[in-house]
């Protein structure tokens, strides 16, 4: 694989599993120091030793990005054993499938917007001066469909249209810093994440055009393009890698529903 990002340190957050180990598995095997980022301790030691043992330059550490205290250390770690980071993925999220907004508890609400509205603010906050002080370089945000269209679960719409702010301000302001700042939105993706909803799993990929859900690693593609030269002009930008569903998915369903009758009237 081209080594285009040879000489890049990145941070990628909730990489113990799905999209996130993806992205760190990718970005090694293009040449980074990857520093993967998770709650899940266990796992994400065994992601990072995983990726050395085929060669990578990997490092896992603590950190839940709902901490602010938290973020520093861990920046402040980097800074002192590597000297410099030029890339961050945040890619940490929890789902709340079914809570609507009549029966959302502040509890679930803090709970939501804390790790996927906060957790990519206090990340950007905390990494970008040092990405500034690194050369530049390039953050991506993980929103979601669900953050590109009106959604039924409210907490969680919330934030994945929240991040989509958080973006374009932070293009805006970061430009003069050097760093390109994009966010993917991903449609069905078969990691942990759908654990428990087959119903829903199964409703999606039915109404996805391409008629599936993506594996991680079609989104871990999409995420090295942002964050290496290839995307060098592109910043502030939101990127669904849906299958289709925002773009055609209403009219693919017209279609197909009028195809079904023997006499088309179209
Ligand atoms: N899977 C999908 O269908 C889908 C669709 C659209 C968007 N997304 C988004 O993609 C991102 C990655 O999701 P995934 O599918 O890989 O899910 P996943 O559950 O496999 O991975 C999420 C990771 O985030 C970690 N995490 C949770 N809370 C954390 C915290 N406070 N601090 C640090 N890490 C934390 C988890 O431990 C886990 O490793 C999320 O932001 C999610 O909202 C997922």
């Amino acid at each position: 694989m081209d080594q285009k990002l040879k000489n890049k340190t990145a941070i990628v957050t909730g990489a113990s599993g799905g999209q996130g180990a993806a992205e760190a598995r990718l970005f090694a095997q293009a040449g980074a120091r990857v520093i993967l980022a998770d709650v899940q301790d266990a796992l994400g030691e065994a992601e990072a030793e995983s990726i050395r043992d085929t060669g990578g330059d990997a490092h896992y550490r603590h950190l839940d990005v709902s901490s602010q205290e938290n973020w520093q250390t861990v920046v402040n770690g980097i800074k002192a054993e590597f000297g410099e980071l030029h890339i961050l993925v945040n890619n940490a999220g929890v789902a709340l499938r079914g809570g609507r907004v009549t029966n959302t508890s502040m509890e679930d609400w803090n709970r939501v917007l804390s790790i996927n509205l906060t957790g990519p603010f206090l990340g950007i906050q905390t990494v970008a001066p040092l990405i500034r002080d690194s050369g530049g370089g390039a953050i991506v945000n993980t929103g979601s469909i669900a953050g590109m269209t009106g959604h039924f679960a409210t907490a969680y719409s919330a934030s994945k249209w929240g991040i989509r702010g958080i973006t374009k301000s932070a293009a805006m302001e970061l430009q003069e810093w050097g760093i390109r700042v994009n966010t993917i939105a991903p449609g069905l993706v078969m990691t942990p994440f759908l654990e428990g909803s087959d119903d829903f799993i199964e409703a999606l990929g039915d109404q996805t055009p391409m008629q599936r859900g993506a594996e991680p690693e079609e989104i871990a593609t999409v995420a090295l393009f942002l964050v290496c030269e290839d995307s060098s002009y592109i910043t502030g930008h939101d990127i669904a890698v849906d299958g289709g569903f925002l773009d055609f998915g209403g009219f693919n369903r017209v279609i197909n529903q009028v195809m079904e009758k023997p006499d088309q009237k179209v």
